[in-house]
């Protein structure tokens, strides 16, 4: 739960992020820095029911709790100038480190990366999409997973000068088809850890009990059932899976 300051402090706004499509505001409870997205600011898409996406915010941060990783910034639901909302905790970024990036086809790196995309670029040239082969990243690949993350592009990675990585902006996460899009496709295939196993175990065993409890307030019965299958499914599998080929497998655009 959030302190009673977090939820009742006044919420002022600082600025607005301009290159959101959403209403995505930055602002201050005290000395804290916050991103701040009204509920009243989400526009309106055609897959998801509307006025759900804060929820669904807050509802990845609860399954990042469990999961045990930090993967997503402290994220709440308050009321603020424009209305209920979701609330994340700003987290400063490392503008010296990019965990995802577009390198020439001939210049991507022999290790520490995976290759996961190729194209061209505006001039004819063969470029691809790499992202760093690190645990962080992975364990957020595993996260994707299991919100069903329809959002991962290169952006919604924030890199912690300590080398730490966190995701940001689920709204869209939790529908019940899958929808994974994402950016992180690099360890497809590959076995899970004994550590990512456990996240995805506490993840099944906390929908028996609190988690479960704290998600009825924020998705639907089935979005909740759905999450358990994808679990189950990813523990038998025990493995990364693929793109499911009904749809496309990155966002558009990639950061
Ligand atoms: N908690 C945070 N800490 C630091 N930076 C953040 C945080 N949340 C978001 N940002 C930055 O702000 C950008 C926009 O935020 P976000 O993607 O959540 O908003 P959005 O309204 O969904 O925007 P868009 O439609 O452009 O994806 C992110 O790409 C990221 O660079
Ligand atoms: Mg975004």
């Amino acid at each position: 739960m959030p302190t009673p300051e977090l939820l009742t402090a006044e919420l002022t706004l600082t600025g607005r992020i301009t290159t959101a499509s959403n209403a995505t505001f930055l602002g201050s409870i005290g000395d804290l820095a916050v991103v701040y997205k009204p509920i009243a600011g989400e526009s309106p898409l055609w897959d998801f029911p509307e006025g759900t996406l804060a929820h669904r915010e807050v509802a990845a941060y609860l399954v990042s709790q469990v999961l045990g990783w930090d993967v997503v910034p402290r994220t709440w639901l308050r009321d603020g100038p424009l209305g209920e909302g979701m609330v994340q905790l700003w987290q400063e970024q490392d503008p010296a480190q990019n965990p995802v990036d577009l390198v020439a086809a001939d210049r991507v790196p022999e290790t520490g990366w995976k290759d996961v995309l190729r194209g061209r670029d505006e001039n004819g040239q063969i470029v691809s999409l790499i992202h760093e082969d690190s645990p962080a990243l992975r364990r957020m690949a595993v996260f994707d997973v299991v919100v069903n993350n329809a959002d991962r592009k290169g952006d919604h990675i924030l890199a912690m000068a300590d080398g730490h990585r966190h995701g940001v902006d689920h709204g869209l996460t939790f529908h019940c088809d899958h929808k994974l899009r994402t950016v992180l496709w690099g360890w497809q295939g590959d076995a899970l850890t004994a550590e990512e196993k456990d996240g995805i175990n506490r993840v099944s065993e906390g929908l028996q009990g609190e988690l479960g409890r704290k998600l009825a307030d924020l998705l639907s019965t089935e979005e909740i059932a759905s999450l358990a299958a994808r679990c189950a499914e990813l523990r038998l599998a025990g493995r990364f899976p693929g793109p499911s080929g009904d749809m496309p497998a990155v966002p558009w655009p990639l950061f």
